[in-house]
């Protein structure tokens, strides 16, 4: 086998069933790193607790996210897939990296303003150390590099900080500081063609469905909306259906597309059809794949236990490291 360039750290919180904006937005990211590095990938139930919308199924969740990734491309024999909890030592160092991160910093962090004008009555503990667990994830599995989108920077900075002032305060290097690995994600828009796709919306095109109920999905979706009757001309360029076609069709029919949509040759209902088609065709494979593997759970909760199991090792490596730096008694 080549060699890796280092290790991938990466975390999900358990949303159940994947759509497309998780599969532009992560999973295909995901998948294609696996070429490259060691990657480890985690399902962050524990995170998944800080707000309670996310608490639901949460066994259910958990299961079907694994099955999404799963059927999409992680390869679980080279790749570490597991789940957060399963791991306890991350709570452990959770609360020896809590000890150096600065309470003013985690208040100020978007993420945690955000969060709390969302969720005004609950503003518990966990929501305050999110980013500390999250710092903990990454460093226990001794990782270099996390790919993230844009809106999870200010967490890495974080990260980065708190790694730096852990070993500094106990003069060590037993923490790796990690990077940042930005990948240009496209801004995924639900069907209502405004929205960032999302679960919460209703606005999302699930993987998993069938192809009626894609085609059904995709009818519904907002296209350009100035083009009101079918012999108006269109704007491919401000339309979400566009957007998507130059992503899962044809070059040669995304052009075709692009100059007849702009002197009404083609009308919006054919082009959702198309775009329908070229999208089902693509997630074929994994519908199928899916399917296999939804045949057997226990299957699927033994790679998540065999997950666990490796990464149990790292961790213990990396905490024996930390309770050495700490002085803590042996
Ligand atoms: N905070 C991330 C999110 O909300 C999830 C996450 C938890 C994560 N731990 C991580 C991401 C470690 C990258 C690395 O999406």
């Amino acid at each position: 086998m080549s060699v890796k360039k280092g290790r991938v750290f990466s975390g999900a919180r358990p949303t159940g069933r994947q759509h497309l904006g998780n599969y532009l937005g992560a999973i295909k990211n995901y998948v294609a790193m696996q070429d490259d590095y060691e990657c480890v990938y985690c399902i962050v139930d524990i995170h998944a607790l800080t707000t309670v919308e996310d608490t639901f199924n949460l066994r259910q969740n958990t299961y079907d996210m694994a099955l999404d990734w799963l059927a999409a491309g992680i390869r679980p024999e080279e790749t570490i897939m597991f789940v957060q909890s399963q791991v306890p030592q991350v709570t452990e160092l959770h609360t020896f990296l809590s000890m150096v991160a600065p309470l003013g910093k985690l208040t100020d962090l978007p993420t945690f303003k955000e969060k709390i004008r969302e969720n005004p009555n609950n503003v518990n503990y966990g929501l305050v150390g999110y980013p500390v667990l999250m710092t903990a994830d990454i460093v226990l599995y001794q990782s270099n590099l996390v790919p993230v989108g844009i809106d999870q920077a200010p967490h890495i900075e974080f990260a980065r900080e708190l790694v730096r002032s852990f070993n500094y305060r106990y003069n060590s290097d037993a923490l790796i500081e990690p990077q940042m690995k930005n990948t240009i994600i496209p801004k995924v828009l639900g069907i209502d063609g405004v929205n960032k796709m999302g679960k919460s919306l209703n606005n999302h095109i699930e993987l998993a469905s069938t192809p009626e109920e894609t085609q059904k999905r995709i009818s519904k979706m907002v296209t350009d909306p100035q083009r009101i009757r079918r012999d108006d001309p269109g704007d491919p360029d401000v339309c979400n259906v566009f957007s998507m076609h130059k992503i899962f069709s044809p070059a040669g029919e995304v052009e075709m597309i692009n100059v007849e949509c702009r002197r009404a040759g083609i009308g919006c209902v054919e082009c959702k059809k198309r775009f329908a088609a070229n999208l089902n065709d693509h997630l074929a494979p994994f519908r199928k794949k899916r399917i296999e593997l939804d045949a057997n759970p226990q299957a699927v909760w033994d790679i998540l236990h065999d997950g666990a199991k490796r990464a149990r090792v790292i961790a213990d490596q990396t905490m024996a490291k930390v309770r050495a730096a700490i002085q803590l008694p042996l």
